[in-house]
């Protein structure tokens, strides 16, 4: 423990090496607090399509305990796996949500308050990035644990920095996990999504061949637009996508899959890569399970099908992995990491503008900002 301490100092005294800004709000001091703050819970489920019963609640300000900050959120990102959890139908745990359950799994603000010591201290003012994996970002103020902060880069506003772990560190994780696990070539699909674009533009900086797979001819465009080689940009829907799949993993040795959308999305990859294939499902988009696998094709071509999820993978790192992949991470928050952001949105209107997101993603990120 006096190892991650002493680890937890210096990622802050680099931090602020690097040149971090404090957000022009002083500090407030913890006996300043408001006692009460307005935050965005779900009261009772929905279904796979549909939002539960998501209300906007008066609740009492978290009280900090040792190890944690206080965070004045100023902006919170809007992802899947949100509105998977505000559907009743997710948790970070993967267990039945209890209700009322506070949402939001990452965000950005400044630092207001901490429970002791010098690490909380030292970030007494800083504008941070956070992690929340219980929930709990849609509100204006949230406690978090000192390890699940990054003192954002001085050249970051609050709404980018806010889309600064679940899909970045996912990225990283995720090639991280299939390049030492040996592949040396991957499939990607859902790949117009913002992770998906992270991935492309981290397969070009990492020198990673990256087949992508797409579901409309506008996609593509996208991609080819964002420098994706145009004939390994595939489109699912296309009549001749799995022997054009199969054929061009075998030229590029793409020997692993990232899979987003699960349903029969997932049947096709295994069909397509070369024996010793792995996907690794990491997303439910088309809101069904995995199905119609042929247990011929695994078994004959020796291939597996496994989940990938990011707190599974940081949950499974040493501190200075975590540390080191945090570091990476931030270093590439404005460039192949960054995060395009297409609506703004408040606490008031966010149920109608979380439909508007999900019904058509691409390019349509909205971030939720607290004044
Ligand atoms: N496992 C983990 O730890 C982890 C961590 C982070 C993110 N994720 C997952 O990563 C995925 C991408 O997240 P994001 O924030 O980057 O998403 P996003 O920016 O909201 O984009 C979603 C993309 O998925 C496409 N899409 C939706 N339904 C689809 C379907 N049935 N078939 C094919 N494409 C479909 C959308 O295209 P249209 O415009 O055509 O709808 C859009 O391009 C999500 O599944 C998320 O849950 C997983």
């Amino acid at each position: 423990m006096g190892f991650v301490k002493v680890m937890s100092v210096l990622v802050v005294l680099v931090a602020i090496g690097l040149k971090l800004v404090h957000d022009n709000t002083p500090p407030v001091i913890p006996g300043n607090l408001p006692k009460e703050m307005r935050a965005l819970r779900v009261h009772g489920p929905g279904n796979a399509t549909t939002l539960g019963d998501v209300r906007v609640d008066t609740i009492p300000v978290p009280k900090v305990e040792r190890g944690y900050v206080l965070i004045r959120v100023r902006a919170a990102a809007i992802n899947p796996s949100d509105i998977y959890f505000l559907r009743g139908i997710y948790t970070s745990t993967g267990n039945d949500p209890s209700f009322p359950a506070a949402a939001g799994f990452e965000g950005s603000g400044l630092v207001v308050g901490h429970g002791g010591g010098l690490f909380g201290h030292m970030l007494l003012g800083q504008r941070v990035a956070f992690g929340a994996a219980g929930g709990g970002a849609y509100a204006e103020y949230i406690a978090v644990k000192e390890d699940l902060v990054i003192p954002l880069p001085a050249e970051m506003n609050y709404p980018q920095g806010a889309f600064s772990m679940v899909n970045p560190l996912t990225a990283i994780g995720m090639l991280s996990t299939g390049l030492s696990e040996g592949h040396q070539a991957f499939v990607q699909t859902a790949a117009a999504s913002s992770l998906g674009k992270m991935l492309l533009r981290l397969s070009k900086v990492q020198d990673v061949p990256m087949i992508h797979v797409v579901r409309r001819a506008a996609q593509k465009q996208l991609l080819v637009g964002l420098g994706a080689v145009p004939e390994h940009v595939l489109i699912s829907t296309d009549n001749d996508f799995v022997p054009k799949l199969r054929a061009l993993s075998k030229q590029l040795r793409a020997t692993a899959a990232f899979d987003a959308v699960a349903g029969t999305s997932t049947a096709q990859l295994a069909e397509a890569l070369p024996d010793g294939g792995l996907v690794y499902v990491y997303g439910a988009l088309s809101n069904e399970p995995v199905k119609d696998v042929d247990p011929m094709v695994l078994m004959h071509g020796n291939k597996r099908i496994g989940g990938w999820h990011l707190r599974v993978w940081t949950d499974n790192l040493y501190f200075p992995q975590k540390l080191m992949y945090i570091f990476k991470t931030r270093a590439l928050l404005t460039t192949a990491l960054r995060t395009d952001i297409n609506g703004y949105v408040s606490l008031d209107n966010f149920v109608t503008e979380a439909n508007k997101y999900m019904g058509a993603a691409t390019n349509n990120k909205r971030v939720l900002v607290f004044k």
